[in-house]
C-alpha cells in the first residue's frame, strides 16, 4: 500500500508544529508566601485550547506510524472533551472525519468547540464512553484513538519538546531552577507519566505529586494498588478523576498523592482569577490548591525553593458551570470554608 497520504499526514502535523510557540510559564506573586517560588505552564494558550493539544498530536502520529490510521479512517474517541477538541483540530487538518463520545454532561461550549472543528458528538453516560467507542469503531472502520491507553506511551518521556523538558528549559534562569516539586493531576495519567520519567531520566530531584479529585479511584488505588477499584458516580472536576484505573495511571512514578476537594479546587479557582486576572478550569484550581498545601509545608519546615505546576485549560469553556456560584453552590458545595482558609492564609 502506497505511504503517500501517509507521508503528507505526518508532514502537515510537523508544519503544525514548526507554526507553534511554546506556552508560557507564569510566575505567581503570591503574599505571605516569600522564599517559596509557585509557576504555572499556560498550556491553555495550545491552538485548541488546553495541554491535550500535545497529546492529541502524538496519538495521530502514533496512530499513523503505527499503520492505524490511513486516507479516509474515521477516528473516534472516549473524553471528557479537551482531548475530543484537539484530536478534532487535528483531524480537521488531516481531512479525516471524528466522532468525539463524551460524558452526557460535558460543558456545551466544549461541545460546540468539537462541532466547531467539524467533529460529531455522541453523549452517553460517563461509564458508557469507553465500550461505546469501541463498538462505533468496530460499526465503522474506523480508529479508537483510546487516549486511556495510549496516553502514557505515545508521547516521548526522554524530551522531544515535551512538557517536562519545556518546564526545565523555562526554569533555567530562575532563582530556583530546579522544582522541589512538579504538581499534576490525573485524567489519563498521561501526563504525569511523561513528567515522573522526564525526572528520572535526566536524573532530577524534583519530586512529583499528583492531585486527584472527590470520586476518584487514582487515590486509592495508589495506596492499595488494586486495580479492580471502580466509583459509582463520576468525577465532577472536568478532564481529571477516573471511576476505574486507567492503563496510562502509571503509579510508580508518583512520589506522592493528595486528595483535593472539589469545593478547595473551585474556591481557588477564584482566589486565582483575583490574583491573575484570569479564569482557568477546574482542573487547574486542583493542581494549584494541592502546590499550595506544599508550599505551606515547605514554609513550615523552613525550607526554600520553586513548585511548578500546570494551568491545563481556560475557564472561559465553563462560565455557565464553575463560574456560576448558582451551578457551583448546587453541585460542588459550600465553597465559603475553602475561601476564607484562601484569604486568610493568602490575603489578596
Ligand atoms: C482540563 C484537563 N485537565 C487535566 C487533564 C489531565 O491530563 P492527563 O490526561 O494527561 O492526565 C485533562 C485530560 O483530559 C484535561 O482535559
Amino acid at each position: 500500500m502506497s505511504r503517500e497520504w501517509v507521508n503528507q499526514a505526518i508532514a502537515k502535523i510537523e508544519a503544525d508544529f514548526q507554526r507553534s510557540a511554546d506556552t508560557h510559564l507564569i510566575k505567581l506573586d503570591i503574599p505571605n508566601l516569600s522564599g517559596i517560588d509557585l509557576y504555572l505552564k499556560d498550556e491553555s494558550t495550545h491552538p485548541s485550547g488546553s495541554l491535550k493539544h500535545r497529546l492529541a498530536r502524538s496519538l495521530f502520529l502514533y496512530g499513523l506510524c503505527n499503520g492505524w490510521i490511513r486516507e479516509g479512517t474515521p477516528i473516534i474517541e472516549s473524553s471528557s472533551g479537551s482531548t475530543a477538541i484537539s484530536e478534532a483540530y487535528f483531524a480537521r487538518l488531516l481531512g479525516l472525519p471524528f466522532i468525539a463520545v463524551i460524558p452526557e454532561h460535558t460543558a456545551s461550549k466544549k461541545i460546540r468547540q468539537i462541532e466547531f472543528y467539524g467533529g460529531r458528538c455522541h453523549l452517553v453516560p460517563a461509564t458508557s464512553i469507553y465500550a461505546e467507542s469501541e463498538r462505533l469503531a468496530h460499526e465503522l472502520g474506523g480508529h479508537y484513538m483510546d487516549q486511556f491507553t495510549y496516553a502514557e506511551r505515545a508521547t516521548d518521556w526522554r524530551g522531544n519538546n515535551n512538557i517536562a523538558e519545556s518546564i526545565f528549559r523555562q526554569m533555567q534562569a530562575e532563582p530556583h531552577p530546579i522544582p522541589q516539586w512538579i504538581v499534576m493531576s490525573a485524567g489519563t495519567g498521561g501526563t504525569s507519566a511523561t513528567l515522573g520519567r522526564y525526572l528520572r531520566y535526566q536524573r532530577l530531584d524534583t519530586q512529583l505529586c499528583v492531585a486527584d479529585p472527590d470520586f476518584s479511584v487514582f487515590y486509592p488505588y495508589y495506596h492499595s494498588r488494586d486495580n479492580n477499584l471502580t466509583s459509582s458516580q463520576g468525577s465532577r472536576i472536568e478532564g481529571i478523576g477516573r471511576p476505574r484505573v486507567e492503563p496510562s495511571f502509571i503509579a510508580d512514578v508518583i512520589d506522592t498523592m493528595m486528595q483535593v476537594e472539589d469545593t478547595a479546587a473551585i474556591a481557588t479557582l477564584y482566589w486565582l482569577d483575583t490574583l491573575l486576572g484570569r479564569k482557568c478550569g477546574a482542573s487547574t484550581g486542583t493542581n494549584v490548591y494541592a502546590a499550595l498545601q506544599l508550599a505551606q509545608n515547605m514554609q513550615q519546615q523552613g525550607q526554600q525553593g520553586s513548585i511548578v505546576t500546570l494551568i491545563c485549560d481556560s475557564g472561559e469553556r465553563y462560565l455557565d458551570t464553575y463560574y456560576n456560584p448558582d451551578w457551583v453552590a448546587c453541585k460542588i458545595g459550600d465553597i465559603r470554608p475553602y475561601q476564607q482558609q484562601l484569604q486568610q492564609r493568602y490575603p489578596l
